[in-house]
């Protein structure tokens, strides 16, 4: 049908009503009031900020306790000073906000039902499957292993490759360092510069085994909806992976769950989003949380985000570490494995968290 060709199209069109395809069931709804869309920061969440140049100096000790305790809690942080050039940061921004400006045929060269495709764009959660479409369209790029994969991303805007693939690297970066840190934070590894640190333990290879693990980029894209209170951007989903990183631009739609409250996350610039992701909610026991959220869309400003999802290798089973299981707290989840990434990339309830429940 026409809504296959996504929401960007039907807004170069110019509609002024949601189509009937897009209309969530009245208890879905997100159910923004008129402040909201009048941008009164009235359920407006500020996460937990990490400093990443302070994780790496003298006080580290102090942000590891903060990270700890933003993952047990929120499930998400903000994380500042990430060193990331900002030219790096904006030209990613730019060059996703160009790729989406692109006639439709040149775009849609990219639409692929095949759900492992190294570059895939397409519109909703899951178009096979899903009965109300949401707001969104999306370019997915596989980043590992990136010289494989590479030639297959769009030949157009120029220089997608080459900024994508420096943005890729860059991210990747950030989650190595970030992973190192949350491994210390979980008591699993030393500081790798504590004098103490003398031999290298099965944490250590697990923390080597990431370097070689799976990344995948997703561009978002929001145009603006004529009646936004119906539908959603994203629906509630849980995400795959050990964590995100998330970059949006300055126009606010992310909503977490807390303390069973839907709350927007407010933008700060030259910042990242970070949630812990369903492998890092097993890996750690349940200690660290994967926490729903969802997008909302507005009726005035295109919205365009960049999540950067990280985990193991694809085939590599994920279960709870052994060093937090003990009597006190029991084994709380199975290991992952193959059906279960395939249930999860051809899942069409994103609502639940996408298989944490059942594998309890
Ligand atoms: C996501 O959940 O991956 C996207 C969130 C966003 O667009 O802010
Ligand atoms: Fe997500």
């Amino acid at each position: 049908s026409q809504y296959q060709n996504g929401v960007k199209r039907l807004h170069e069109n110019g509609i002024s009503k949601v189509p009937n395809k897009y209309i969530l069931p009245v208890l879905e709804r997100p159910n923004i009031t008129k402040h909201q869309e009048a941008n009164v920061t009235k359920n407006n969440l500020k996460l937990p900020i990490i400093d990443f140049h302070e994780l790496q100096g003298p006080n580290r000790p102090q942000v590891l306790e903060s990270l700890a305790s933003a993952c047990e809690q929120y499930g998400f942080f903000q994380l500042v000073n990430h060193g990331i050039p900002s030219d790096v940061v904006s030209n990613m921004i730019d060059v996703g906000t160009k790729f989406f400006e692109l006639p439709f045929e040149e775009r849609a060269k990219y639409m692929s039902s095949d759900m492992r495709a190294p570059v895939r764009y397409g519109t909703s959660f899951n178009q096979n499957k899903d009965r109300v479409f949401c707001w969104r369209d999306f370019l997915k790029l596989v980043c590992h292993p990136l010289p494989d994969v590479l030639p297959h991303w769009p030949s157009s805007p120029v220089d997608m490759r080459n900024l994508a693939a420096t943005y890729a690297k860059e991210t990747k970066y950030l989650f190595l360092m970030l992973m190192e840190a949350i491994f210390e934070s979980l008591g699993l590894v030393e500081s790798s510069s504590s004098p103490a640190k003398k031999k290298t333990t099965e944490e250590d290879e697990v923390l080597k085994e990431f370097e070689d693990g799976s990344q995948l980029m997703v561009v978002n894209c929001y145009p603006p909806c004529p009646q936004p209170d119906l539908t959603l951007g994203m629906p509630p989903h849980s995400d795959y992976g050990f964590l995100t990183l998330l970059l949006q631009d300055e126009v606010e739609g992310l909503q977490i769950q807390f303390q069973d409250e839907w709350v927007t996350v407010e933008p700060i610039a030259n910042s990242f989003v970070v949630n812990v992701g369903d492998h890092l909610e097993i890996f750690s026991n349940g200690k660290y949380k994967s926490v729903l959220h969802r997008v909302l869309v507005n009726s005035r400003k295109d919205r365009i985000s960049v999540a950067s999802l990280h985990s193991l290798p694809f085939m590599r089973p994920v279960g709870p570490s052994p060093k937090l299981v003990d009597e006190l707290n029991p084994k709380r989840y199975k290991d992952t494995d193959f059906a279960s990434f395939i249930e999860y990339i051809s899942s069409r309830e994103p609502k639940k968290k996408n298989f944490l429940e059942s594998r309890k």
